[in-house]
């Protein structure tokens, strides 16, 4: 089965497309030749992973899912949240967003934080919503050198390890992306029962 992953990032297509198997193909924006970069103007995560299905689903006609991910820092009222990509300004990468986040958490006591994802699927017309979360503590200085993002910064309650430690099998079996596809997986295996 086909279905249009509603990215550019590479890395993402492999994670997901490992979790679900060898039951789905899953499209690419490039497999199907959308350039552009696609619209994302909500404030919140599941308005912006919407968004993002939903222009795939009428242009191009295809059934397709989007998803969208913060890290939500309790002391940080939340935040970087649906700003994580740039939280450190527009051109900024990982290290400079990392170094922001252990700037502001700098003597502050609790570090606990959630990366939550959603993932919003245009399925025959119809519009479905999964919700992933995996909660954990932002730990003093970067460590490990898998994954992407704020991996290195984030260690997962009842691990000490960061998930830039974790081998990416086992990241994706407990992150927040993971825990989203496997509902989004489900769903969709119950449709071609
Ligand atoms: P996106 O919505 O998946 O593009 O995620 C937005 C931003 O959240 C990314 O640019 C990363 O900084 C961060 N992020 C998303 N997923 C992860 C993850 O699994 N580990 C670490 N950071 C992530």
């Amino acid at each position: 089965m086909q279905l249009v992953f509603a990215t550019h990032n590479r890395h993402k297509l492999d994670e997901v497309q490992s979790i679900l198997g060898t039951d789905f193909k899953l499209l690419s924006l490039s497999d199907i030749h959308c350039v552009e970069d696609i619209p994302e103007t909500s404030d919140t995560l599941e308005g912006n992973a919407l968004e993002k299905a939903r222009y795939v689903h009428a242009k191009y006609g295809l059934d397709c899912f989007a998803d969208d991910t913060g890290l939500e820092i309790k002391s940080l009222n939340n935040r970087p949240g649906v700003y994580s990509a740039r939280y450190a300004g527009e051109s900024c990468n990982f290290d400079d967003n990392m170094n922001k986040v252990l700037q502001e958490l700098q003597g502050v006591s609790d570090r606990s934080a959630r990366f939550r994802t959603l993932v919003a699927l245009i399925w025959k017309g119809k519009e479905h919503i999964f919700e992933g979360i995996i909660e954990g503590n932002i730990i003093s200085s970067k460590k490990g050198g898998e994954g992407f993002g704020y991996d290195p910064i984030f260690q997962p309650n009842t691990y000490d390890i960061t998930f830039a430690e974790m081998e990416m099998s086992e990241k994706n079996r407990i992150s927040h992306r993971g825990l989203a596809t496997a509902k989004l997986v489900d769903f969709l295996k119950k449709q071609i029962l």
